[in-house]
């Protein structure tokens, strides 16, 4: 089997990572161009992904490495805008090696789709209708199901729900459809949709609103991993005991679950992960971040959506428990070269597997930050590489970029005029 641990493989040109990526993944020469070539998606598919098309706009492509997850390795693809985040997921990740990687799981692939029945005139009879008749109604949904039946999917059951508004009292229909490896969205969009004529006439009344929610409460993934006290002490770069590091990262997360301000920043950071990946494998990020930000506050004030404590020994672990409604099948992931180059660098063989890896990686991604400004500071390392960005933008080309960030860093002063400056001494 081959490994995720690839040593320096962020002091590799792009060409060598891209070998050893497709090493990694046995990508094909045509795969291989894509990914050299800058505009991979092309005018013509992008013009039929979405409405008024003039161009693509691209983001970085990166690889996470070191990714130990339930015993298998992934090189994890990432597209995000943002310097350090892929540094750190990979460090994260290789710190976490030691403690055995991630383990993770994640629920059956069950979405919601609500559809809003108003203007009941007895709610209490309408939901023993609508019970009564579960089967028809099921079935119904099921008509919308395609090749999802085949696959084991498909309406499985529903919930109800009353609501009290100025409106007047409302019934909330919640179907739950088993939708296999899709995001989901429009096959239970169109199912609510199919079904609303049914539900009119079993419950007298009115259906308004049937949309998917994006709370997917029963999609839900979960990774779990430890950071032993001796590898954070031996790779930290301030002169600090493990204990001490592990205490610090505790108190930290303390903070962000008694704090809503912080809560909010800490969920933030395990969303540059979740949304980086999502985009690299053509997922709707935007419906990822409703549902984990949604779930931060399910039934209790916005919390963290991961969790720190110290085992019997000392160690650090890490858990985190997300709403997850990502697929490997359909309209975006499909018709996007690049997405279907990413999930085959991650060689997952089903959503609900790609569910488990993003989910590890935003824990990767949580822990990083949490550890950085437990330690040393989160501006090390993140200045480090965001003076490669100032140094572009003060004019730096080639070898130049490296050695006007160089001398940024080492002078910390980070500032565009300082850069022109020193770019301007180099030039000299
Ligand atoms: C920055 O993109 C993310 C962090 O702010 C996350 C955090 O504070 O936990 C570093």
């Amino acid at each position: 089997m081959v490994s995720s641990r690839i040593p320096s493989f962020h002091k590799m040109t792009v060409e060598e990572r891209i070998a050893a990526v497709r090493e990694f993944a046995g990508l094909s020469d045509e795969e291989v161009r894509l990914l050299k070539q800058s505009c991979k998606l092309g005018m013509e598919k992008a013009n039929i992904m979405i409405e008024n098309v003039i161009g693509t706009f691209e983001l970085p492509f990166g690889i996470a490495t070191n990714f130990l997850i339930n015993g298998k390795d992934y090189l994890i693809p990432m597209a995000i805008e943002e310097p350090s985040v892929v540094a750190a997921a990979s460090f994260a990740a290789k710190l976490a090696r030691a403690g055995g990687g991630f383990k993770a799981r994640a629920d059956e692939p069950v979405m919601i789709a609500q559809i809003q029945i108003r203007r009941v005139k007895n709610i209490d009879k309408a939901m023993e209708k609508l019970i009564a008749s579960k089967k028809d109604i099921i079935d119904m949904a099921n008509e919308k199901a395609g090749l999802l039946l085949e696959l084991g999917g498909g309406a499985k059951d529903f919930e109800l729900r009353k609501i009290n508004t100025p409106s007047g009292n409302m019934l909330i229909f919640n179907l739950l459809v088993d939708v296999r490896d899709a995001m989901g969205a429009n096959t239970v969009n169109t199912m609510a949709e199919h079904i609303s004529p049914l539900l009119e006439e079993l419950t007298q009344a009115d259906t308004l609103f049937k949309i998917v929610s994006n709370l997917a409460i029963y999609r839900k993934a979960y990774s779990k991993a430890l950071w032993r006290k001796d590898v954070l002490e031996e790779s930290c770069k301030a002169d600090m005991s493990g204990d001490e590091i592990v205490e610090n990262i505790i108190d930290g997360y303390y903070f962000a679950y008694y704090d809503q301000f912080r809560a909010t920043t800490h969920n933030k950071g395990i969303m540059n992960g979740i949304s980086a990946l999502a985009i690299a494998t053509g997922n709707d990020f935007r419906a990822l971040e409703a549902g984990v930000h949604s779930y931060a506050a399910y039934k209790h004030e916005y919390r963290p959506v991961t969790k720190y404590y110290k085992n019997k020994k000392g160690d650090l672990v890490g858990e985190i428990e997300i709403p997850l409604a990502v697929g490997t099948v359909g309209g975006s992931i499909k018709t996007n070269p690049l997405a279907q180059i990413a999930l085959k660098i991650l060689k997952v063989k089903s959503a609900k597997e790609l569910s488990m890896v993003m989910a590890s990686l935003g824990l990767a991604q949580n822990f990083a930050a949490l550890r950085a400004m437990a330690t040393e500071g989160i501006q090390h390392g993140h200045m480090r590489l965001h003076a490669r960005n100032i140094a572009i933008m003060a004019g730096a080309k080639g070898d130049e970029i490296e050695k006007v960030a160089a001398k940024l860093y080492e002078e910390k002063n980070f500032s565009a005029e300082h850069a022109k400056e020193i770019l301007k001494d180099i030039r000299k």
